[in-house]
């Protein structure tokens, strides 16, 4: 992978690089986005994964297909990409501190089927679906977009359902003080 050492293009006529990139992170962050953490797994379930995810988008009706853009880096990558199945845990608004808690790999606990200490079961994919989501998507992996440092996974969705009154509010960026990318 690409080392990015400076600034990176392109610029717009006579904009300081330096000045330039800060002024597009800003921007970039103003973008309204949700908060989601991501399940997977990997070695035929033997293994499983979550973690912290705001790029997601629905990107068609027809078939009904949503979009998550994982870093190459990620354990999780690896996993979708092997498995090509992914689930999108909606979270609950009160529950932001959970986003902060799959930020960083995580311990999974197969005995007591928990993932960093929170309750989980399994999707008909096989991949996690935390047990205190508001509401889940079980997707199939259809197409691999090669985003430079990341792949958007653009899933077909085979399942999904409420775990929390359809009413619950649900987690966004603005709820934190966190922000993604830029
Ligand atoms: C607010 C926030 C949003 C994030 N959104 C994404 C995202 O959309 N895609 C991504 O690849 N990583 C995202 N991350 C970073 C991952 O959560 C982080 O790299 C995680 O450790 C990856 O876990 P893994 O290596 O166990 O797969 C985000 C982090 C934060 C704090």
């Amino acid at each position: 992978m690409p080392v990015q050492t400076g600034p990176l293009g392109p610029f717009p006529e006579g904009a300081d690089p330096e000045e330039y990139e800060k002024l597009r992170r800003r921007v970039l962050w103003k973008m309204p986005s949700g908060l989601y953490v991501l399940g997977a797994v990997g070695d035929g379930g033997a293994s499983l994964n979550a973690m912290t995810l705001s790029w997601a988008t629905q990107v068609s009706s027809d078939p009904k297909l949503v979009g998550v853009s994982v870093e190459k880096a990620a354990y999780t990558h690896g996993l979708v990409d092997e498995s090509g199945v992914f689930v999108l845990n909606i979270i609950a608004r009160e529950d932001r501190a959970i986003v902060r808690k799959f930020t960083k790999p995580i311990e999974v606990d197969r005995d007591a089927a928990t993932l960093n200490g929170f309750d989980y079961v399994i999707a008909g994919s096989g991949a996690p679906v935390l047990a205190r989501a508001v509401a889940w998507l079980d997707a199939g992996v259809r197409q691999r977009v090669d985003c430079g440092a990341y792949t958007l996974f653009v899933g077909e969705v085979l399942d999904c359902a409420f775990r929390a009154p359809e009413d619950t509010e649900v987690l966004r960026m603005e709820d934190t003080r966190l922000n993604y990318g830029g």
